[in-house]
């Protein structure tokens, strides 16, 4: 009996599956063939490629302008045509706001930061956290900017004198990482000059766990979050909620309390909830903690692939280290040594640099977008159905 009942379970998982690998076929889309149970990540399940990777391989594989593929259980529609990817973000954008990731304000509050967020709560926030995104913030997170920049110019020095290899990766990791410390959770840390830094090694131990269940969450996250619905799991490990809520926790009471201000972005947030207040509304220390982790995951990985990135581009073609080289001699020669936001905008050829290397190596190789109302893609029969939760 239990055989049967085995071999039952496995007919009907079968061809359940077969069913949800059915879904473009049965929609007329043209699709890359899928796998049981990958869908199209196989090598990302097997750790083999990247997420990029395995999206840019299956970009690849098709010369169709819109391609059906399965993100794991997902069905999802690879845009291979750059002015229909291009509408979609902007003059379309009102059907794709949504990213479609993982977001549970309810049972896993970190979950619904900014990117996250879906629709109305989307803009609200942004709405009310645009003001970090000035050049006015930018500004005044200058001294802080510099300031590391001294620190890592003085162990730079250090380090040169040993004469020996140098992981330039990890330098300009905590060189990022003490400017977030700074800027975002709102204290100094002291990543570039000890390896032992609680900041970093906490966050290194907490967030660099490789388990079978973190596996899950971070699918999850991005790629297929029923994952998280059906398991129950959060998005992040418990213990790094937990390191988070207390550092902001901390934070927020302690100036609250002893009426502390500083130019970062916790203060952005302390004055919010200050304002939520006001108006009636409520912004709780959960939200708070979520968005200052999110700019930490946004900001920590991308700046510091695209520094080190850049460092390998230029290595790798000295005539144009010459080049920026020069560039940056005549910009501190023109201002008596004094590096400024305006001046770091006047260099032309850096921008280009970091351009460059953002076009090879895209901090973020995946937008994602999630389908709310029926789209009719332009020129084509084809309509993308809104997603049904
Ligand atoms: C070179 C560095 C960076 C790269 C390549 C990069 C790239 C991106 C990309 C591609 C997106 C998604 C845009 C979209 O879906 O339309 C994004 C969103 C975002 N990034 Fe960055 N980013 C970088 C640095 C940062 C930093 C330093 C921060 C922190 C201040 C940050 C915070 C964010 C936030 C909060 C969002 C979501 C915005 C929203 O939904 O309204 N990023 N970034």
């Amino acid at each position: 009996m239990f055989v049967y009942t085995l071999g039952l379970v496995a007919v009907v998982i079968f061809l359940g599956l077969k069913y949800i690998y059915s879904y473009w076929d049965r929609n007329g889309l043209p699709n890359i063939k899928p796998e049981i149970p990958f869908g199209n990540l196989r090598t990302l399940a097997e750790k083999k490629e990247s997420f990029g990777i395995a999206i840019n391989n299956l970009y690849l594989r098709s010369t169709e302008r819109l391609v059906g593929v399965y993100l794991f259980f997902r069905p999802a529609i690879l845009i291979r045509d750059p002015h229909l990817a291009k509408r979609i973000m902007l003059n379309d954008f009102q059907y794709f706001h949504d990213r479609g990731v993982y977001c549970n304000e309810e049972r896993d509050p970190l979950s619904s930061n900014l990117f996250a967020l879906p629709g109305q709560r989307w803009k609200n926030l942004r709405a009310r956290l645009t003001p970090t995104f000035t050049s006015g913030q930018l500004r005044n997170m200058m001294p802080t900017f510099l300031d590391v920049g001294k620190k890592l110019m003085a162990q730079m020095e250090k380090l040169v004198e040993r004469e020996t290899v140098l992981e330039m990766r990890d330098v300009t990791s905590r060189f990022v990482l003490e400017i977030v410390a700074s800027v975002f959770f709102g204290f100094e840390a002291n990543c570039i000059e000890n390896s032992d830094d609680p900041f970093r090694t906490t966050l290194r131990r907490v967030n660099g766990q490789v388990s079978f269940v973190n596996n899950i969450r971070s699918a999850g996250v991005f790629i297929c979050p029923a994952l998280l619905k059906i398991t129950g799991l959060s998005s992040l490990p418990p213990e790094l909620i937990k390191f988070v809520m207390e550092l902001i926790t901390y934070q927020i009471d302690h100036r609250e309390k002893n009426k502390i201000t500083r130019k970062d972005f916790i203060q952005l947030l302390i004055d919010l909830r200050r304002e939520a207040q006001n108006n009636g509304e409520k912004m709780t220390v959960e939200q708070c903690a979520a968005n200052v982790f999110l700019f930490y995951v946004a900001g920590a990985e991308t700046s510091t692939a695209t520094i080190s990135f850049t460092l390998h581009e230029l290595s790798h073609n000295p005539e144009v280290m010459t080049k920026l080289q020069q560039e940056i001699d005549e910009m501190l020669e023109r201002n008596g040594g004094e590096i400024t936001y305006e001046n770091i905008k006047d260099m032309k050829y850096l921008d280009l640099c970091v351009k460059e290397t953002l076009r090879k190596y895209p901090g973020l190789p995946i937008l994602n977008r999630e389908c709310t109302q029926d789209y009719r893609v332009p020129d084509s029969d084809v309509v993308i159905l809104k997603v049904c939760r």
